[in-house]
């Protein structure tokens, strides 16, 4: 006659058995005869085993029942998850779909950071008349130096020192030399922003590099104005940085435009909890009214004709607007950088 300890015992052993056979088998089959044998309502081992509860005293029969509920849902449990493995490892021979491998994605480019800024930039300036123009890298002297006023032996020049070429070309270290170009091939009204990369004799630290990228913008007309230059910067600025932001010029010298000036912005900054804050003066561009001079080289008539010129290094504005820390970035070619720009 069974007792309850008895009857314990055999559960556990009829528990590892199962475990076993389960472990064993690798049908969808077998396993279902692993089950029958097992867990099968009429002669299943652990029915058998229920069956003699009958001759337990009253008090007995709970804890062998939890006993075998406990093993009924173990084997229930490790046969799903066999089933599950077999089915897993049937489509992976197959072929056909394995979820764990890592989906494919296109190899999708993206535009550098750099260029995503000047695009922006070029489309504000567009809802102001600016059309888009653009000029050679290797220059000569006439049309990096020359033509925008400075002899030679300037400081200017010694300044923008930057690379030879063969053959008396340079690489251009502004894009200054651009308007002389657009001012020689069209008549005014001009209106351009010429956008490229420019060179210079520079260290490679967080905050220079020796090539850059800068955006230079043009307007020859009758009758424009230092208030015209002032106007379009500060309609620019608070179509960049949002309402608010306020722009600042500081007297400066450039030989190619008089009078010159440093621009500074101060952006407001809106914090999440509704609160506001100004951000400290940056300067952002150089600028000023074309000097005549530069008009007469260029063959416009400076009696007639005024105008006002701007350069500005959207590498900066891009370090502005995403907080980045190193201009060195922009050129490491770090993908784990570079991706954070992506757009799809
Ligand atoms: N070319 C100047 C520079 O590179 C910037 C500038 C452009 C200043 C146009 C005035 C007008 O520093």
């Amino acid at each position: 006659m069974d007792d309850a300890s008895s009857l314990i015992e055999k559960l556990q052993t009829l528990q590892e058995e199962g475990l076993q056979e389960i472990r064993e088998t690798s049908s969808e089959d077998g396993l279902e005869e692993v089950r029958i044998t097992f867990l099968g309502r009429k002669d299943g081992r652990v029915s058998g085993i229920l069956r003699k509860l009958g001759g337990l005293a009253p008090e007995e029969r709970p804890q062998v029942g939890a006993a075998a509920n406990t093993v009924k849902e173990r084997l229930q449990g490790a046969l799903e998850d066999r089933r599950r493995a077999l089915a897993e490892e049937g489509e992976k021979e197959d072929g056909e779909l394995d979820l764990s491998l890592p989906a494919r994605r296109p190899w999708a480019g993206g535009r550098h950071p750099v260029t995503q800024v000047i695009d922006e930039l070029v489309a504000i300036f567009r809802t102001l008349g600016f059309t888009r123009a653009r000029g050679p890298e290797a220059e000569t002297e006439w049309y990096n130096f020359e033509a925008l006023n400075p002899p030679l032996d300037h400081p200017a020049a010694d300044e923008q020192d930057t690379l030879y070429l063969e053959g008396g070309q340079l690489l251009r270290s502004h894009t200054s030399p651009v308007q002389v170009r657009v001012m020689e091939q069209y008549d005014p009204p001009i209106r351009i922003l010429a956008p490229g990369m420019v060179y210079r004799r520079d260290s490679y630290d967080a905050t220079h590099t020796p090539g850059f990228a800068q955006l230079e913008g043009l307007a020859v007309d009758e009758g424009i104005t230092f208030v015209d230059l002032k106007a379009t910067l500060a309609e620019f600025a608070r179509l960049y940085w949002g309402p608010g932001t306020r722009i600042r010029f500081r007297p400066s010298f450039f030989p190619f435009t008089e009078p010159s000036a440093e621009v500074d912005v101060k952006r407001v900054i809106r914090h999440e909890d509704g609160t506001e804050s100004e951000t400290d003066w940056l300067e952002i561009m150089g600028a000023g009214m074309v000097d005549p001079a530069v008009l007469d080289a260029a063959g416009i008539d400076s009696e007639r004709y005024t105008g006002f010129a701007f350069g500005m290094g959207p590498g900066r504005i891009g370090m502005l607007k995403y907080g980045i820390p190193d201009l060195r970035l922009y050129l490491d070619n770090d993908i784990r950088f570079l991706k954070q720009f992506a757009t799809p």
